[in-house]
């Protein structure tokens, strides 16, 4: 039998670019549905038939019931998050545990890991990165420093290995001067820990391969997007993982040649949460415009989300990066009343104008260039042949400057609202 593959589908840009719905709408073409980094820092919103869910760690496939959903051994898991996210999809009809799987190799999050992030930012002061705080630096960490606990110490002698790393914890904390009261948190995480036993925990990466030599069709779900990757974003103000494609292979034990498609996703323009550099920031009415419309507020922090007009020198470079071979257009409705719309094609760095992401975009000013609004309604539209003229221009242009295809044009947040191009 031949070999099955795993397309990936991350996020190109600085996150929430509308990951859940798309991973949602194609879950029916896959067999398995597997996160492969982040945690709880992710927020992954569904919408369809009236209701709404925003997931944090469990995959997106979970809607479809006879589809598998693994949290990868890249992924972070806080076990008291985990309970309260899986309780609401099991009140909402749900049932998890047969096809819910989640890796031994998995990193938990402590509440102390979380009492750190805090820590940290308040020590960086100004210079914050302005994390979802939900201890996903701390954890990251400590898996690179070999002392963290994984999903799979749960099952053995787990409470003296979490009384050694929470004790490591305490003097850490302690030297900071950081005053806290976990009492209840604790409790909550122990109760997580007891439901998480109640599911699979497996070897991860043995399954995928075994359900790859089945010939199934595995989706990989990414988390964030490749300008927060620990790599190749806007260091330091990135997140702790590897969003990126390479992440698929090491974050699920797949090796390269078993990925197939790999689709980037993007919004039809800009925005980005929390600190760091972002040359497209609109600090005017139409930034203001664009969040309204957009409703750019996070979904795990609430905070407003800093929008600006579609960057491609992001964009090519995140294609690049990743190997992208499809492009995935969110959010195109939120354009549907502006006269013209700007795309930045360049960064003015000390007077020249550079295409390639450089070091550090701190400082640099996005050039643009202005094309016609489309000044109508997408949001009823159904195929590609409904596009006005300058919505088609739009695509083109992108196209053409990133050199790969533009697949599906999102045009609402409902999962129907989802139009593909042939
Ligand atoms: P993710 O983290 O990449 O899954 O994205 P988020 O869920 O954090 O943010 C995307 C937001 O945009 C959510 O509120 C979605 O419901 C919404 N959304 C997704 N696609 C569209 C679209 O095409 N149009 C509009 N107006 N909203 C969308
Ligand atoms: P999804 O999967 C948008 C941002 C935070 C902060 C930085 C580091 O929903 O697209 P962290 O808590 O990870 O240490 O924060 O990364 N960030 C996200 N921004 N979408 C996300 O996830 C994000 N996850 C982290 O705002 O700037
Ligand atoms: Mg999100």
């Amino acid at each position: 039998m031949a070999y099955g593959k795993v397309d990936a589908l991350l996020g190109i840009v600085f996150g929430d670019e509308g990951k859940g719905k798309v991973v949602d709408y194609f879950t029916p073409q896959y067999d398995v549905v597997a996160r492969f980094a982040g945690g709880p820092n992710a927020g992954h919103t569904i919408i369809f038939d009236g209701k709404k869910f925003v997931l944090r760690s469990i995959p997106s496939g979970i809607f479809d019931p006879d589809k598998v959903n693994i949290i990868g051994n890249g992924c972070v898991l806080a076990p008291d998050l985990f309970l309260a996210e899986a309780k609401e999809l099991e009140d909402a009809g749900y049932s998890l545990k047969e096809r819910l799987h989640i890796s031994k190799r998995a990193q938990l999050i402590l509440p102390t890991h979380r009492c750190l992030d805090r820590a940290y930012e308040a020590l960086k002061g100004k210079d914050k990165i302005g994390t979802t705080g939900k201890g996903i630096g701390p954890t990251y960490s400590d898996k690179a420093a070999r002392v963290g606990l994984r999903v799979g110490d749960i099952l053995h002698n787990f409470d003296e290995k979490y009384a050694t790393l929470k004790a490591r914890h305490e003097r850490l904390l302690s030297d900071l001067h950081y005053e806290y009261d976990i009492t209840e948190e604790e409790r909550k995480w122990m109760e997580g820990i007891a439901y998480m036993r109640e599911f699979k925990l497996t070897d991860s990466e043995v399954e995928l391969n075994n359900y790859l030599k089945e010939g199934k069709r595995i989706l990989a779900e990414g988390a964030q997007g490749t300008m927060l990757d620990i790599d190749h974003g806007t260091y330091p103000f990135v997140s702790s993982s590897s969003t990126t494609c390479g992440g698929v292979c090491t974050g699920l034990g797949i090796a390269p040649q078993h990925i197939g498609e790999v689709f980037g996703i993007f919004k039809a323009y800009s925005t980005r949460v929390g600190s760091g550099p972002f040359p497209v920031e609109l600090f005017d009415s139409t930034g203001d415009a664009l969040r309204r419309i957009g409703n750019e507020f996070g979904a795990v922090t609430g905070r407003n989300r800093r929008c600006g007009w579609l960057d491609l020198v992001a964009l090519k470079y995140a294609v690049t990066v990743n190997g992208v071979t499809q492009l995935i257009m969110m959010k195109s409705d939120v354009l549907d009343n502006f006269d013209s719309i700007k795309v930045c094609t360049g960064y003015r760095i000390d007077g020249e104008v550079v295409a390639d992401m450089p070091f550090d975009t701190e400082g640099c000013e996005a050039v643009y260039e202005t094309l016609p609004g489309w000044k109508c309604d997408l949001t009823h539209m159904t195929s590609e042949e409904e596009f006005p003229k300058a919505l088609n221009s739009y695509i083109r242009f992108i196209e053409d400057y990133v050199q790969i295809p533009i697949r599906i044009v999102s045009v609402g947040p409902d999962r129907k609202a989802t139009i593909i191009r042939h």
